[in-house]
């Protein structure tokens, strides 16, 4: 005879789901934060180097408070999948030319992955707040990715004014410097 499943534990299951599901995209973007912190040490940008380890901390904590969570609830370990730990192979070769005008096009590049990420990252948590029992945390989530959002277009702004030339990425990253010190 075939289990009935009860309206509840189909609603458990969609729980579960979503945490794992928010707790791998969490996963996936403290690693991309990480990669971006060894990026800019690469490209000798220290501001932007201390706004992706600020973001890489800031993100860790939230999926440290996500995993205590489903833990407490579940009584297990969360199986988390990542996709992103090859982009410093990928890469590899990057450090062979370092010039001026390879930079600019590798910060052009990180900003639009960096917006890219993030809006993609906020169009989930959007869609996925429904079906989580625990709002009050995806709603600090959705507050802190609007936030970073907001931060990233407003670099963006400025770096584009000034056709992300050289000495503005100076500029803004010795503001970043102060900033995040
Ligand atoms: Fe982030």
């Amino acid at each position: 005879m075939a289990e009935t499943i009860s309206p509840k534990t189909i609603e458990e299951n969609t729980n579960e789901d979503m945490m794992v599901k928010m707790m791998e995209q969490n996963l996936e973007g403290v690693m991309f934060h990480l990669f971006e912190t060894d990026l800019y040490d690469l490209l000798k940008l220290p501001g932007f180097k201390a706004l992706h380890h600020h973001q890489s901390q800031e993100e860790t904590e939230t999926l440290e408070l996500l995993k205590h969570k489903y833990i407490e609830k579940y009584k297990k370990f969360p199986i988390l999948k990542t996709k992103s730990i090859d982009r410093w192979e990928e890469n590899e070769d990057l450090y062979k030319d370092l010039s001026e005008e390879k930079i600019i096009s590798l910060v052009k590049e990180s900003m639009k992955q960096y917006a890219d990420w993030e809006s993609e990252v906020l169009e989930h948590l959007l869609q996925w707040k429904r079906n989580v029992e625990d709002r009050k945390i995806v709603h600090k989530m959705i507050e802190d990715v609007m936030q970073e959002i907001k931060h990233i277009e407003t670099l963006m702004d400025i770096l584009e004014e000034h056709d992300y030339n050289y000495q503005c990425i100076c500029e803004i990253s010795d503001y970043l410097s102060r900033r995040y010190k």
